[in-house]
């Protein structure tokens, strides 16, 4: 067994390294070189990566892609794209790469190339999409297909929602969407009133089949329509299913038919890319779809060839265990200067947080450093009057993601300007701050009293130095949101390298599931329980005592 990464002399030497810029302002960094945008940024799969704004030097970059050698990130990569059984713990491969493989080179797992069922998947896809989008799919009562219901939750819901939201702009104008994810009935009730059982198609995603959440809503979806419709024999014509578990679906009443099928080695949070993105390509079309992952397999292809100094994701990768490891950072903000990427943070929150929030390496044993920060953020211009106080003048070191479009998805008079000058303004300020001596001079100009001044100095003072990526497009097109997608699919990666973490499970959300099952029963014993910890027993009998 390997001694831990935090034993190793690259890391010691990454120690005495970050002594030496601690006390650093970047402000000095930008002064000691008026090339360095030039030298901290590059541009690939349509995207312009700006880490000029970082504490680091190029001997940070040295060091860190030292510290990505003695991890042995170049063969990780080779072994998750050769189909190898990284995700150990569930003895299955992760090979989000092949569902979006354009080069159709072969991808072996256990001997086996999946790239024909990969392919015959996305061909029945697009047989499906074009009847739903032309209207030759029809409902029970001849009517085209009108409204879309996704059903699912976790990867079977963030993936797909946030990508339907994000391309928007490409959707077919006939065609509406939900996602229905939540067990609380609020949300079914606050969809179903809006539909109309003769137009709608309900696509349960699940890739189990058994989570409570997405099961309890698709029965309920189905006992809707039954009342509805007062038919069962026309389910078929309007429920179809996502998942890799035939019997399970066919069990629920779906024929296997109007099931698309997808693989055990497809992770819930990495399958936007198969069968699960069926509701995004049922609105924005096939091409559109296959585009998005074309995006993709560019920044796949980029990840496996470009040297890591020159590598997107490495270098994120890397900068973020920067500062995660030396600097003590704890969260991390992602900031889209583009209103189609809303949900973006929330979907980043499901991708890197499951994947990388564990305490244990791959041999089992506690890691002796700190892994995952917390994942936050919404839409650059409603934070900066909600959140942004916090980052410029609170007590943490937040890295931040600024992700700016170019143009946006609408034109109006002046709007991108601000959009654009905010981003910018906002990446500046964070960095640069402004010392006491900047205050009281813009404080004077501004025409202060000596005694205002005094008094609001302190308060007025930014201290700057909050590191930030800034990564920029023209357009949020299929193609570029493939890329960037991927691109934090495959940061997230480097990072699970480094911290010799297994990204590709998620046992931590089983416990609470075991709990809640038990408790299940419990809400209908007529007395009062103790059988847990008093807390628990406490809130059931409350709970129990005044439920309706
Ligand atoms: O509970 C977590 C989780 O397993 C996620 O990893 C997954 O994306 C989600 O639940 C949904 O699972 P399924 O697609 O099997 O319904």
């Amino acid at each position: 067994m390997k001694p831990p990464i935090n034993h190793s002399p690259i890391w010691q030497q990454l120690k005495t390294h970050q002594h030496t810029l601690a006390t650093t302002h970047m402000r000095q960094l930008f002064a000691e070189d008026e090339q360095r945008f030039q030298h901290f940024s590059l541009e690939s799969c349509g995207l312009l990566l700006d880490y000029s704004k970082h504490l680091i030097t190029q001997e940070t970059i040295k060091l860190l892609t030292d510290l990505a050698r003695e991890a042995q990130l170049a063969e990780w990569i080779q072994r998750m794209y050769q189909g190898e059984k990284v995700n150990h713990t569930e003895n299955r491969a992760a090979l989000h790469i092949a569902l979006r493989n354009r080069s159709q080179q072969p991808i072996m797992v256990d001997g086996k190339d999946v790239m024909p069922d990969v392919n015959a998947v996305l061909k029945k896809m697009r047989h499906f999409t074009e009847s739903v989008r032309s209207g030759q799919w029809k409902g029970y009562t001849g009517k085209p297909i009108d409204t879309i219901v996704n059903i699912g939750i976790g990867g079977s819901d963030l993936g797909p929602a946030m990508v339907t939201r994000a391309l928007r702009a490409y959707h077919h104008p006939r065609l509406n969407s939900h996602f229905i994810s939540n067990v609380d009935a609020t949300h079914w009730a606050e969809i179903s009133v809006k539909l109309n059982p003769e137009t709608t198609l309900f696509i349960v995603a699940s890739k189990t089949f058994t989570t409570q959440e997405t099961m309890l809503n698709a029965n309920s979806a189905r006992a809707w329509f039954v009342e509805k419709t007062g038919d069962e024999s026309v389910i078929a014509k309007h429920f179809v299913a996502v998942s890799t578990a035939q019997e399970k679906v066919i069990e629920f009443g779906i024929n296997p038919q109007e099931m698309f099928e997808f693989w055990d080695w497809v992770g819930g949070r990495y399958s936007l890319w198969s069968a699960i993105g069926l509701s995004t390509a049922i609105m924005i079309g096939m091409d559109n779809f296959e585009s998005l992952l074309a995006g993709a397999h560019d920044m796949d292809q980029h990840f496996l060839t470009a040297p890591f100094e020159q590598n997107m994701p490495v270098l994120i990768g890397l900068i973020d265990v920067w500062y995660s490891n030396f600097f003590g950072e704890e969260t991390r903000a992602v900031l889209p200067y583009d209103f189609s990427l809303e949900l973006f943070p929330a979907y980043l929150q499901q991708l890197v947080m499951e994947s990388l929030g564990k305490h244990v390496n791959r041999d089992g044993q506690m890691v002796e450093y700190t892994t995952c920060p917390i994942i936050w953020g919404a839409p650059g211009n409603n934070g900066q009057h909600a959140f942004y106080q916090l980052l410029h003048q609170g007590t943490h070191l937040v890295p931040c993601d600024f992700i700016i479009a170019i143009d946006s998805q609408h034109s109006l008079p002046n709007h991108q300007d601000a959009v654009l000058s905010n981003a910018l303004a906002q990446a500046h300020s964070l960095m640069m701050g402004r010392t006491g001596q900047e205050t009281a001079l813009a404080l004077s100009q501004a025409g202060l009293s000596q005694e205002a001044l005094a008094l609001q100095l302190p308060h007025r003072i930014y201290r700057g130095n909050q590191p930030s990526n800034t990564l920029i497009y023209q357009k949020l097109t299929p193609n570029v949101l493939g890329a960037l997608i991927a691109l934090y699919e495959h940061k997230t990666f480097v990072q699970s390298v480094i911290w010799n973490i297994n990204p590709f499970d998620q046992w931590g959300v089983e416990l609470g599931k075991e709990m809640a099952s038990k408790l299940l029963p419990e809400l209908h014993y007529p007395k009062p329980t103790q059988r847990h910890d008093s807390s628990t027993d406490g809130l059931l009998s409350y709970i129990k005592a005044r439920r309706r």
